[in-house]
Formats: C-alpha cells, sequence, structure tokens
C-alpha cells in the first residue's frame, strides 16, 4: 500500500467554509492600505539568504534558528521569506523606488516560513499582510501606519486587541542606554545563557519571561525614560495624533520584538483570546535598514499582520465573517433538460448570481436533497413542460414558496429577491 500523503507538519490549510472567511479578512485588511495610498508589490517567496542575514539580524532567533535555508543547483544560498520587510527594502534599493516621490508607500501579502515548534496559532508556513512607508520620519506617517492596522482589524470585526506601543530610541541616544542596561544587568543573579543573551542584545533580557528573572528586572532603567529630545519629541506627536484619530494604544515600555531592526516608535498588537501566540501583527521603524542593506539612508516604517492569528482571533471573538451561503441559486433539471439548464446557471453567473446546478441524471428528489446541501437559498425547477412554456419555477428554500417566472425575466427577478 502506499504511505498516506498528509500536508507538512506545523502547517495550517484552509478549507471552505472557512477559507471564505481567510479571502475576506485579507481583503478587510488591505482596504484601508489601499485607501491610505500605498501601492501593492508581489515579491519573491525566497531571497538570497543574505538578505535576510543582514536586514533580520545573526542574532535574532528568526535567522539564528528558524529559517529554511537551501542550496539551489548553482550552489547559491536561498531561503524561504520569514517575513516580508527585508525583501520590500532589497526590492526598492533593486528598483530604485526611492528615486522618485516619497515616501514610499507599499502593502504585500503572503507565504512566510520559519522553523518554530508548531503549536495553536504558531505555525511553520503563516500568512502576513504588511505594509511599509520608507523615505520620510515625519510622525505622522507613524500614527498613519499604525492607524491602518487598527482600521483593518476593526474592519474584520475585532473589538478585544489591544496596541503596545513603545519608542525603542535612535542610534543617538540607544547606545547611552545600552551602556546603561547593561551595567544594570552585570549586578544581576542572572544564570550564563541569560549572561550570553545580554551580551549580544541586552534589550532582550527584557522580555524574560521567567519569574526569578522578572523579579530582579523591576528596577531596570527602560528606553523610554532614556529617550534624547529627538526621540522623545517625536514619539509625543506620534502619541498625540493618535489620541487625535481616536486609537487607543498602552504604553508599553518593556516591549521587545525579535527582529533587530527596530528604531523609534514600536508597536504590537495583541490579542488575549490567542492564549500563548497572543501577537497578531506587529511593526515600527527601522531608520537604519535601508542603508544596512546597501541603500540610501532613508527612514522607515512598517507592520506584518499575522493572517493565521487574525482569523483565530476572529474566532475567539465569535464574530461571522462569511456570508452564510457560498450560492445565491441552485438550478435542477427535471427530465431531459440537462443542457438547458447548464446553459440557463452560465446564464445566471455572467449576471454575478452565485449559481451551482445539479449534474448528471440525479431525478428530481436526488436533485432536491442536492440544493437543500448546496445551502443555496433560490433554487430553479426546470422541466420540459416549463420549458416549452418559456417558465421555470423559482422555489424559495426559507419558506418553500414556488412560482412560475419567464425564462427570460429570471435574473430580474432573483436579483430582486437576493437585494
Ligand atoms: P513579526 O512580529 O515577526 O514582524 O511578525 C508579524 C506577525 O506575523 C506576528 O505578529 C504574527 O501575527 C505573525 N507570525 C509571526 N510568526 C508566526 C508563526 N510562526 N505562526 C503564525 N503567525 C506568525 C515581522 O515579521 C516584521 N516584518 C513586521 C514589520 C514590517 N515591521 C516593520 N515592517
Amino acid at each position: 500500500m502506499l504511505p498516506k500523503l498528509s500536508a507538512p507538519k506545523g502547517v495550517p490549510e484552509y478549507l471552505p467554509p472557512t477559507s471564505a472567511e481567510w479571502l475576506l479578512i485579507k481583503e478587510a485588511l488591505a482596504q484601508p492600505a489601499v485607501n491610505a495610498g500605498y501601492g501593492y508589490v508581489e515579491l519573491p517567496i525566497f531571497e538570497d539568504t543574505a538578505l535576510f542575514v543582514r536586514g533580520v539580524g545573526e542574532s535574532t532567533d528568526v535567522v539564528s534558528k528558524e529559517m529554511y535555508t537551501f542550496t539551489d543547483r548553482g550552489g547559491r544560498s536561498l531561503t524561504l521569506r520569514p517575513e516580508g520587510t527585508a525583501g520590500v527594502m532589497r526590492c526598492v534599493i533593486e528598483h530604485g523606488l526611492d528615486r522618485g516621490q516619497l515616501p514610499v508607500k507599499l502593502w504585500y501579502a503572503g507565504q512566510c516560513f520559519r522553523a518554530e515548534r508548531p503549536q495553536a496559532g504558531r505555525y511553520r508556513q503563516f500568512h502576513q499582510f504588511g505594509i511599509e512607508a520608507i523615505g520620510s520620519d515625519d510622525p505622522a506617517v507613524d500614527a498613519e501606519v499604525i492607524t491602518i492596522a487598527d482600521d483593518g482589524y476593526r474592519a474584520v470585526g475585532l473589538r478585544e486587541h489591544r496596541i503596545d506601543l513603545t519608542s525603542l530610541g535612535c542610534a543617538q541616544c540607544r547606545p547611552a542606554y545600552r551602556e546603561l542596561l547593561v551595567g544594570f544587568l552585570d549586578g544581576l543573579d542572572l544564570d550564563e545563557a541569560t549572561r550570553e543573551r545580554a551580551k549580544i542584545n541586552p534589550l532582550r533580557v527584557l522580555d524574560d519571561k521567567r519569574e526569578s528573572v522578572r523579579a530582579q528586572l523591576e528596577n531596570a532603567p527602560l528606553m523610554a525614560d532614556n529617550l534624547c529630545a529627538d526621540c522623545s519629541d517625536h514619539f509625543g506627536t506620534v502619541r498625540e495624533l493618535l489620541d487625535s484619530y481616536n486609537v487607543n494604544y498602552t504604553l508599553a515600555p518593556r516591549l521587545v520584538r525579535g527582529l533587530d531592526y527596530y528604531t523609534r516608535t514600536t508597536f504590537e498588537f495583541v490579542h488575549e483570546g490567542l492564549g500563548a501566540q497572543s501577537g497578531i501583527g506587529g511593526g515600527g521603524r527601522y531608520d537604519g535598514l535601508m542603508s544596512e542593506l546597501g541603500g540610501q539612508d532613508l527612514s522607515g516604517i512598517g507592520f506584518g499582520l499575522g493572517l493565521d492569528r487574525t482569523l483565530l482571533a476572529a474566532q475567539a471573538e465569535g464574530r461571522q465573517l462569511a456570508p452564510e451561503s457560498r450560492l445565491d441559486c441552485f438550478v435542477v433539471p427535471l427530465g431531459e433538460v440537462g443542457t438547458k439548464a447548464a446553459e440557463l446557471a452560465t446564464r445566471l453567473r455572467r449576471a454575478g448570481i452565485r449559481t451551482d446546478l445539479s449534474f448528471g441524471t440525479r431525478g428530481l428528489r436526488g436533485a432536491m436533497k442536492a440544493a437543500d446541501r448546496s445551502g443555496a437559498p433560490w433554487v430553479i425547477i426546470l422541466g420540459s413542460s416549463e420549458l416549452e412554456a418559456g417558465n421555470c419555477q423559482l422555489k424559495s428554500m426559507k419558506t418553500g414558496e414556488q412560482i412560475a417566472v419567464p425564462l427570460t425575466d429570471i435574473e430580474t427577478s432573483l436579483k430582486e429577491k437576493l437585494s
């Protein structure tokens, strides 16, 4: 016997009817970005490994442990993208998009890959919807980006998410803060592995979930209290703008993101309905990334929202996203009218009425059962006597009521009933 085939471990699949919700989420999240003038980019799913090592940061878990890296037949090291930002930057630099009007505003959506331990809401292949605005450090861009994500989640129907917001400072103030933090961490009773982590990125230690470490970190110096005047002003304006847009946020001075490129405004969208994997989206500024990747020294800001987790959050809130049925109408042929029934179904589809039909020779009972199972609210019964009279029977599956309708009028009558 052939071995049973199954999808790879940690890879979710979305089938009808849930897949309809999936598509609606993608559309709903993208609309606010489209309304704000972001243009769509379709980017490669794999890139040169060096792009992610330089862009995401060698010390991150994403790069050091989670990348799907392979060598192609030409001996090149390639990696399935673990996130979208580095690829967008590469594309902007390569095609000189930053030589025109700034900021360059782009959106993207697609699969990302991280070899994480799979659990509810944490997958090895997942979908991100993201935007990036490159080439302006105006705080109004920061507020725009955060508001677009919030509006997207609201369009999906979410009401119970939270925005954690902080500023991670800049090349002026971060080094001094880093020293302050390193000095503080030196005085603590930490195990060797944590000390090693602190050497690579001391900010990460602030994110330690262990109670013994957390207790010692209570009085740790925080970046938010050590911002330079420029960063402090910038962050103040971002907050004022968000307030004026009625976007609620929580100040989260201990927020640590999993990627290394962040500067200044940094944020995470959190949903408590998801358990451990509560981050449904996140992003921030990355003012040194473009020059790090060989481009101009331009600032940028963006976010990545996890579609899989957004769907879980919508389900946790009991949101009904997709329409009740994926069909408006089901055609049942009676007797030898098969091709006419198929022709009628084609006509209705072309008129924008979602239509299916009973194929083959099922007989009336079998065909009515199929109509019932299809979930369509309306059924058209087409027999040879009806055809001769130029009519069909239109039946409501809700009330059972049935009327004769001239075939010439069927699109108009159905559209009226569906509106
Ligand atoms: P990130 O926080 O690593 O940021 O990922 C963004 C979102 O992708 C997360 O909030 C989460 O919803 C989803 N996600 C990440 N890993 C997984 C996983 N293993 N399974 C399911 N969902 C996952 C970024 O990727 C940045 N590129 C965002 C950004 C854009 N920053 C600036 N511009």
